[in-house]
């Protein structure tokens, strides 16, 4: 029979990227510590493949999960050692623009062999990324990516926490090495670049033992290049406890599916309710179809079970609910791509037919606009309210992502959403956020879906 001690070692040495219960809350940073964009090889195929070649922190993928308590500092040196110029994004960070990590616009890229001293201030507690934001759609798809989870000042009543990051690769299917044509036009007009292997933390066969009544916080990062994951429980009763690292005011049980564009995130608590020696599941819906996404075996023993919902997290630093009166009004209106109804737009300053914008891989728009600007989209003070009306005048899923700053969904009766820092809007929807410009600097505001942020669907905002 197996002791409650041996599993626990199991546990422990089966996990990757997971913290058990017995792990201190919050370890101390090193003050100083190495982040080394480079290449590997991994076995991401079953073993009866070859290694995959991945670029990725430390040479791992995903990247070293970061965990550091609220308010704590994050410290790194930052060096490149991938053949070409990187640079570092903190995705869902209100942080000091001078940190952002945008070639261009926040920084200069990091050329091969330099390095970038990262410091800032975690100020919201929840589950946030970090990827390369140079090429990205090229170097996030070769897995330069990990999670940064920033821990509520008390440990909230789970018993494990566990970060999921979910992504899809496009491997050949003989050498199971990456495809590396990263400028495809159809991808880049269409739904952007989806992968043929789908994994949780880079492995295809995700799995982590558990027990019966066991309450896990599993923190879900979507870190593909454009693929929109739907996700249901097996075995698992749930909630959503927060998006995009912001707290739920209640958290919201999971009967349905949780749709996750790229870039978002969600946290959920789960109980395990399925019986010893079944297995219960975080299930990917495709299609209308079932597939595993990950497995938990339920192991010999039992945790208490809790007959309660959980407690709402507690929440973060107020950044102010803008007020809707007085807030400046701005929109943004997608246009382009395949079967779109964009005839021409500017690009670089000269006026483009879409045959030309093809002729040029760039086939998307904002407000006619195709890619960075000298201009931002808009200049706000410092503290101004914004309702920002998102158009999706074209035939596809967006996922848009601010910098620097969360906002609210305007819901149709003009009450305000949860906040969030990326936006999946569908074909034919037009949809509106608000948001308080809290934070200095110039922010990014793109698509999440890469190689359209790589071809047109890009422009920025700046708060003086
Ligand atoms: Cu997740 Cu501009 O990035
Ligand atoms: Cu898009």
């Amino acid at each position: 029979m197996q002791t409650r001690r041996d599993f626990l070692m199991r546990a422990t040495s089966s996990a990757f990227l997971t913290t058990v219960a017995s792990r201190t809350w919050a370890e101390p940073e090193p003050p100083q510590s190495r982040l080394v964009a480079r290449q590997a090889s991994v076995q991401l195929a079953p073993s009866a493949y070859p290694q995959t070649e991945i670029w990725g922190y430390d040479g791992t993928m995903p990247g070293p999960l970061i965990r550091v308590r609220q308010g704590g500092r994050v410290v790194r040196r930052l060096l490149n050692d991938l053949p070409q110029a990187t640079s570092l994004h903190w995705h869902g960070l209100r942080i000091d623009n001078a940190m952002d990590g945008v070639p261009g616009l926040t920084q200069q890229a990091v050329a091969t062999g330099a390095s970038f001293d990262i410091d800032f201030v975690a100020p919201d507690a929840g589950t946030y990324w970090y990827h390369a934001h140079n090429r990205s759609m090229e170097q996030v798809a070769r897995g330069l990516y990990g999670a940064l989870v920033v821990e509520e000042p008390e440990r909230p009543d789970v018993d494990r926490d566990e970060v999921l990051i979910l992504d899809d690769w496009l491997l050949n299917q003989d050498t199971a090495q990456i495809d590396a044509d990263f400028s495809r036009s159809h991808d880049r007009s269409h739904a952007g670049r989806l992968g043929n292997f789908i994994a949780t933390n880079g492995q295809y066969d995700h799995s982590l033992d558990v027990r019966r009544h066991e309450r896990l916080r599993l923190r879900l990062v979507n870190a593909a290049n454009a693929r929109i994951f739907e996700l249901a429980l097996s075995g698992l009763n749930g909630w959503v406890m927060a998006l995009d690292g912001m707290p739920l005011e209640r958290p919201q049980p999971l009967s349905d599916t949780v749709l996750l564009g790229p870039g978002q995130r969600a946290d959920l608590f789960v109980d395990v309710v399925a019986e010893e020696g079944k297995t219960a599941y975080l299930v990917r819906v495709d299609n209308g179809e079932g597939f595993v996404q990950s497995a938990f075996p339920v192991m010999p023993g039992s945790s208490n079970a809790r007959v309660n919902m959980p407690d709402p997290l507690p929440p973060n630093p107020d950044m102010g609910a803008p007020d809707l009166a007085q807030a400046r009004r701005l929109r943004l209106h997608m246009g382009g791509g395949a079967m779109g109804r964009l005839r021409s737009a500017v690009l670089d300053g000269e006026r483009r037919t879409f045959r030309e914008m093809a002729e040029a891989n760039q086939f998307w728009a904002f407000n006619d606009m195709i890619g960075m600007t000298d201009a931002p989209l808009a200049e706000l003070s410092l503290g101004e309210p914004v309702r920002l009306e998102i158009v999706n005048d074209t035939a596809f899923p967006h996922a848009m992502h601010l910098h620097g700053m969360h906002f609210h969904e305007i819901a149709t009766d003009g009450t305000l959403g949860p906040l969030r820092d990326t936006l999946l809007s569908y074909g034919g929807q037009t949809r509106e956020i608000a948001f308080v410009a809290h934070n200095p600097g110039d922010w990014l505001f793109h698509c999440h879906m890469l190689s359209h942020a790589e071809s047109g669907m890009m422009t920025w905002m700046r708060v003086v």
